[in-house]
């Protein structure tokens, strides 16, 4: 496998434009780009830590959009989603969606940013008051929803509550109401199909939108770029010593570099072909331990099997 890697390391997706797919969107992963009523969706293999892009990880935009399928395929019967068709490995053509303009977060446990503002003393911004007493990482009662707003390009995101929601009509309560209820439902089938594999679900996000009248699920479920997932057997044993979680995705790359001394702040160092190879190994793992299949991985140059793949499904001409 290491080889297979190796080989890939300058064949791999940094940016794609085909104007002649619609009007253009390019996120810190994602290009997108937006027709009357679809969307397609392109996964890079852009990383990003510290809200900074810092290269190309081989098979990182396949394992993600495999990923968000195998779930959306797992959860289409509960709640409705945006997919149309995979044209290629790492292309979805979707509805197009009206976002709602806030996010669903669902955490089982308290951990990242919301337990630094609860370190803080900040425990009650979205509308609940968490309790005394609680410890980096342990596991909530129940899962709670921390809503946040959509921050607008170059903003974050902001903390935000059901009630705020619904006071200063983001969404309407009959939408937003169904929305939680939507993301319960996914974060549970998450939580129970991640446990068999002996991985947890920590927390996740969702973004909702309407087509057609209809509330859907829409952008990616239960990829490791949108939700924290941890090793079930060693979660006590960390836990107890006050050691961080063992986690299969980007810990290695923010270890890494932190020790470059890179925190955010000026210019990122140059990703090694070893610390490429390492990540690429993490989220071919975590594939493979949490559909329970082997990775098949499409080797060679990503941006013209994409081209050749759209070509055939009368995208481009
Ligand atoms: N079905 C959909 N309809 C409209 N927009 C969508 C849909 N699914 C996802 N999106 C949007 O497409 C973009 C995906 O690109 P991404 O790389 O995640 O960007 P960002 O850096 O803004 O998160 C996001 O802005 C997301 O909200
Ligand atoms: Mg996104």
């Amino acid at each position: 496998m290491k080889t297979n890697i190796r080989s890939q390391l300058d064949q791999t997706l940094d940016d794609i434009t085909l104007p002649e797919l619609g009007e253009a969107y390019t996120g810190k992963v994602r290009n997108v780009y937006y027709q009357d009523d679809k969307i397609i969706m392109i996964t890079t293999d852009r990383v990003s830590a510290f809200d900074h892009v810092l290269g190309t990880i081989p098979f990182k935009g396949q394992v993600l959009t495999q990923l968000a399928r195998f779930w959306f395929d797992k959860t289409s019967e509960v709640v409705p989603n945006h997919v149309i068709d995979y044209p290629d490995p790492q292309v979805l053509v979707a509805r197009k969606a009206e976002m709602l303009p806030v996010e669903v977060i669902v955490r089982a446990y308290i951990t990242g940013s919301l337990w630094r503002e609860y370190e803080n003393g900040i425990r009650d911004q979205y509308g609940f008051v968490l309790p005394d007493g609680l410890q980096k990482d342990q596991r909530l009662p129940e899962p709670i929803i921390t809503p946040s707003t959509k921050a607008e390009y170059g903003d974050h995101d902001l903390p935000i509550s059901r009630e705020e929601i619904i006071r200063r009509n983001l969404v309407l309560p009959d939408v937003y109401n169904l929305a939680e209820i939507y993301a319960r439902k996914l974060f549970s089938i998450g939580q129970c199909w991640a446990a068999r594999q002996g991985l947890i679900l920590v927390d996740t996000k969702y973004e909702f939108g309407m087509s057609g009248g209809q509330l859907i699920v829409v952008d990616e479920i239960h990829t490791p770029d949108s939700s924290r997932y941890w090793v079930a057997d060693e979660y006590e044993a960390r836990f107890a010593a006050n050691t961080d979680q063992r986690m299969l995705d980007k810990e290695n790359l923010r270890q890494w570099l932190l020790a470059k001394n890179f925190s955010g702040q000026g210019t990122p160092p140059e990703l090694t072909a070893e610390i490429r190879i390492a990540l690429a190994e993490h989220y071919l793992t975590l594939y493979n331990r949490l559909t329970g299949s082997v990775f098949t991985p499409q080797t060679g140059p990503v941006k013209d099997r994409i081209i050749n793949n759209l070509r055939d499904a009368g995208l481009l001409k």
